[in-house]
């Protein structure tokens, strides 16, 4: 019977310790990666052991810090418990914890949310410095020491390369059914050195199932048993279910066309509850047999693959609930067969999603009337998570699409506003916009058309009239390619922030 423990490599016994002795190999001002993406497959017992290492240092009045690159967002355990004890000097490239974004908008953590498929190559250049020591979780590994990835890929394979030590830890509550669904590349290299990527299909597999690591780089195996964050999703609210059938009648209607196929082209879904929500959506639709090339995969992603309406999915990580993550377990050897986990500059690689012609659905924050998007600060200044991959994807997919609420906290804000007080997508890389109230296609359409459209089918009845009176009186008094009011662009911001709500007196 062949072995199929997590831990089936001999050579590594000596190695085998506590999250404590471990974490002790980790320099304060060291800059440190750790796996992780969407709370799935980060470290669970070495952040921890860290962060009392730096709880100790602060009693005795001395400073402990680290910076902490990862994939993407962790957890609880790893990003809030670093941030409590204010053990981060530069965090990078995203991030969703509570605790993080209060110490990042209080001004006490610097941050840098960077477009996910961009980290590997800056950090092979060297932008944020050396890497001193890297923490993995890995699901297991092989008798000849070959790593299983764990429910994330991220940074992995760029972590372990760059690190000058690695910390491994390896998760036996982690499926170790998971062997076999992920395909590392280790083509990659800066220009003028770069090939062609040969993924034509969601499921073209280009590398190996396994992370390669120099044994002598390792420095620590720490045995955990925990399982990922698991967070649950908000079930759809009728704003949402709404936002769903609005994204399932375009798509019904480009196919109509002639636009796209009957069996669509490789869908893209963004985090959060709106993403998540039209992925639901979809399952009720029309479409069978389609296809996804995206980042995660959600509790809504597994649903459509169980009930046949998704049959091949490409992603870097799991994002589930506990229920999703039942749900995985439960059926892990199909989802293998269905499924593919790569490294996060494949997953987001613009090659890759420019060929494929994904249909990005991305959430955000605010729009403007011309298509601006702000994904990532309230109010102009406050970081919420990070702009994460949905750069990535909006910018080359070959339909982007942007998703929200047309109001937020309670009707107090529009989020179709008329300038975007912060830009993460520009008008140029946003071709449909969906709230409740509608779908805006700006496809072909010049500057005052698209806000015509976005005014009438995507702002909320309580903000329409103002948003078309600031449209006519800027059409009126200023240039007429993208008519703007500077004094007054960003006075609903302004009002929000003083009597606690956009709508006007
Ligand atoms: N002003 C202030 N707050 C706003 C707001 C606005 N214009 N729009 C939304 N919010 C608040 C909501 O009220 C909610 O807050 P609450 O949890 O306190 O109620 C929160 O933001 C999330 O809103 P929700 O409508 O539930 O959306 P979501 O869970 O789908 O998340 C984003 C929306 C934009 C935060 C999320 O999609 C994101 O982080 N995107 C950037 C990264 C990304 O797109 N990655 C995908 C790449 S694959």
């Amino acid at each position: 019977m062949t072995d199929q423990s997590n831990l089936r490599c001999k050579a590594f016994a000596d190695k085998i310790m506590s999250a404590e002795e471990a974490a002790a190999f980790i320099p304060a001002g060291s800059n440190v990666g750790m796996s992780g993406f969407t709370g799935s497959g980060y470290p669970k017992a070495v952040p921890a052991a860290l962060v009392a290492r730096m709880s100790e240092a602060k009693a005795q009045g001395e400073r402990f810090a680290v910076s902490v690159w990862t994939g993407a967002s962790t957890a609880p355990e790893l990003d809030g418990a670093l941030a409590e004890v204010e053990g981060i000097d530069l965090r990078m490239p995203y991030q969703s914890d509570p605790v993080s974004r209060a110490k990042i908008n209080a001004g006490l953590m610097e941050y840098m949310d960077i477009h996910l498929s961009h980290v590997a190559q800056m950090v092979w250049e060297g932008f944020f410095g050396h890497m001193d020591v890297a923490v993995i979780e890995v699901a297991g590994i092989t008798a000849d020491g070959e790593l299983i990835p764990s429910t994330s890929v991220g940074n992995n394979k760029t972590w372990i390369d760059q690190a000058d030590k690695i910390i491994l830890e390896v998760n036996s509550a982690q499926p170790i059914e998971l062997e076999g669904m992920h395909d590392i590349y280790y083509g990659t290299a800066l220009p003028p050195d770069r090939l062609p990527l040969q993924i034509t299909d969601p499921m073209d597999r280009i590398g190996v199932p396994y992370l390669h690591c120099p044994p002598e780089k390792i420095i620590a195996v720490v045995p955990t048993n925990s399982p990922d964050r698991n967070s649950p999703f908000k079930p759809p609210d009728a704003d949402s279910k709404q936002i769903a059938a609005h994204v399932l009648d375009f798509l019904t209607h480009e196919v109509r066309k002639g636009r796209l196929p009957a069996s669509l082209l490789p869908l893209q879904s963004g985090v959060g509850n709106i993403a998540n929500a039209v992925l639901m959506g979809l399952g009720e639709g029309p479409f069978k047999g389609l296809t996804s090339y995206t980042e995660v995969i959600q509790d809504g992603m597994l649903e459509l693959l169980r009930n046949g309406t998704v049959s091949k999915v490409s992603a870097t990580a799991f994002s589930l609930s506990a229920d999703g993550l039942a749900e995985l377990n439960k059926n892990i050897a199909d989802y293998r067969k269905q499924i593919i986990l790569r490294p996060q500059e494949i997953s987001n690689h613009p090659e890759v999603i420019r060929r494929l012609g994904c249909l990005a659905m991305n959430g955000m924050i605010e729009a403007d009337i011309y298509g601006n998007v702000n994904s990532t600060h309230l109010m102009g200044s406050s970081i919420v998570n990070g702009i994460g991959g949905s750069g990535d994807f909006a910018r080359n997919a070959f339909i982007s699409m942007f998703l929200s609420p047309s109001t937020a906290k309670g009707g107090a804000i529009s989020c179709i506003v008329p300038m975007a007080s912060h830009v993460d997508h520009t008008e140029h890389d946003t071709h449909v916009i969906v709230t409740e109230q509608g779908l805006a296609d700006l496809r072909g359409l010049p500057p005052r058309r698209r806000a015509q459209q976005i005014i009438d089918h995507c702002a909320h009845p309580d903000y329409q009239a103002a948003l078309q009176d600031y449209l006519d009186r800027a059409t009126a008094s200023s240039g007429k390619h993208t008519p703007h009011l500077l004094g007054e662009a960003l006075s609903w911001h302004a009002r929000y922030l003083k009597e606690g709500s956009m709508l006007p007196a």
